[in-house]
């Protein structure tokens, strides 16, 4: 079939809005008509040539949600008409790490799925006859997609799909930072370094959690109101003093969890110095450059300090993007602040100076309308 989609030509040039064909699902795959995709930054980041693991041409685009068309022989778990949020972080439940609470890191599908291909090595994307690549296993810049069935979550079809898209990446990766890498417990003091879409998520997944005191540090009063929005209780405008404000407000010792959601090495070092002496554990869910790296003193470590770090939150994505989903129909999870803009598909590039500009957390694109 013929689909609009949004391609990466040439890094660091527009995406190109054209028709590109794209083939019927395989075995264990699905069709999805995509209603609505988020704008997030490893979209911007991999458009602008700065990754050094990106290819082109792609369709870009990995914060979908949208309406099962068809499915694949011998697919089970999905049906023609159910609501589904796009998981670049799939899910096939059998690998030693699905099988594992430990990790949500699946193992089934990555090397394929980092060239852009699709599990067997080829591609449904294709132009002319030449094959376009599938972004991070999703290309959800485009009206309709084809992914395999573990790499998508089936959620309730009473969720919007403008809303349920954000659960696709951002949101869920700062809620899960809190809720399932850190599992903040009640009454706990936590710090969130960051006020963009994850780190918004890790202070919602710190109120989730029955934390009692929620610091919020960022550079901008508007994302910081937004954390107030969220359940902080605290807020602080960053600066080279961050520390020492934090264990001025803390009674020297720092808090329970600290979490990091800006991607800046030294805003991480500021993160794992803010946790406390004995317990205090420092969640890392910002993505650093390639080749950066992290300076901790080593003393910290041994008198307690733990860091560690967390890829989509945590989240196994079939199993938890649903119940995530529903907690925010239950009224948990305050989602329509963080959705700034509804776009069309041929506005994506619009998208991505929003995104640029700060204008906003997220813009929604509406590739079919
Ligand atoms: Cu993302
Ligand atoms: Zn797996």
């Amino acid at each position: 079939m013929k689909v609009r989609a949004a391609v990466l030509e040439e890094f660091g040039a527009p995406l190109a809005v054209q028709e590109l064909d794209l083939a019927e699902p395989a075995p264990g795959e699905v069709l999805v008509r995509l209603e609505a995709t988020g704008v997030c930054h490893t979209d911007t980041y991999t458009a602008s040539g700065a990754d050094p693991s990106g290819y082109a041409p792609t369709v870009l685009g990995h914060e979908g949600a949208g309406v099962v068309e068809r499915v694949g022989e011998g697919v089970r778990s999905l049906a023609v008409g159910d609501h589904v949020v796009t998981l670049f972080s799939p899910q096939c439940r059998e690998c030693i790490h699905c099988m594992s609470p430990r990790t949500n890191l699946c193992l089934a599908i990555r090397a394929e799925q980092n060239r852009g291909h699709l599990p067997d090595g080829t591609t449904r994307l294709s132009r002319d006859g030449e094959p376009v690549r599938h972004f991070m296993g999703c290309s959800a810049f485009a009206e309709y997609t084809v992914m395999p069935e573990i790499a998508l979550a089936k959620v309730s079809p009473e969720a919007p799909l403008d809303r349920a898209c954000i659960f696709a990446c951002g949101l869920s990766t700062g809620l899960g930072a809190a809720m399932y890498t850190a599992n903040v417990e009640p009454g706990s003091t936590c710090v969130v370094f960051g006020a963009g879409l994850v780190g918004l998520g890790a202070v919602a997944g710190c109120r989730v959690q029955g934390a009692e005191r929620i610091v919020c540090v960022d550079l901008s009063e508007d994302r910081l109101e937004l954390a107030r929005g969220q359940g902080a209780t605290e807020v602080m405008v960053g600066g080279p003093d961050t520390v020492e404000r934090i264990l001025e407000m803390t009674d020297g010792f720092g808090a329970d969890f600290t979490f990091e959601a800006t991607g800046l090495v030294a805003v991480m070092r500021q993160a794992v110095e803010a946790a406390r002496m004995g317990w205090g554990l420092c969640t890392v869910a910002g993505v650093a450059g390639q080749g950066e790296t992290l300076d901790i003193v080593p003393r910290l470590l041994i008198t307690g300090w733990r860091v560690c770090g967390s890829s989509f939150g945590g989240v196994k994505g079939r199993d938890q993007v649903p119940k995530l989903v529903e907690r925010y129909m239950a009224g948990d999870i305050d989602v329509d602040p963080l959705i700034s803009h509804h776009l069309s598909l041929d506005d994506v590039n619009h998208g991505f100076e929003l995104l640029e500009a700060q204008d906003g957390i997220r813009s929604i694109l509406h590739p079919t309308g």
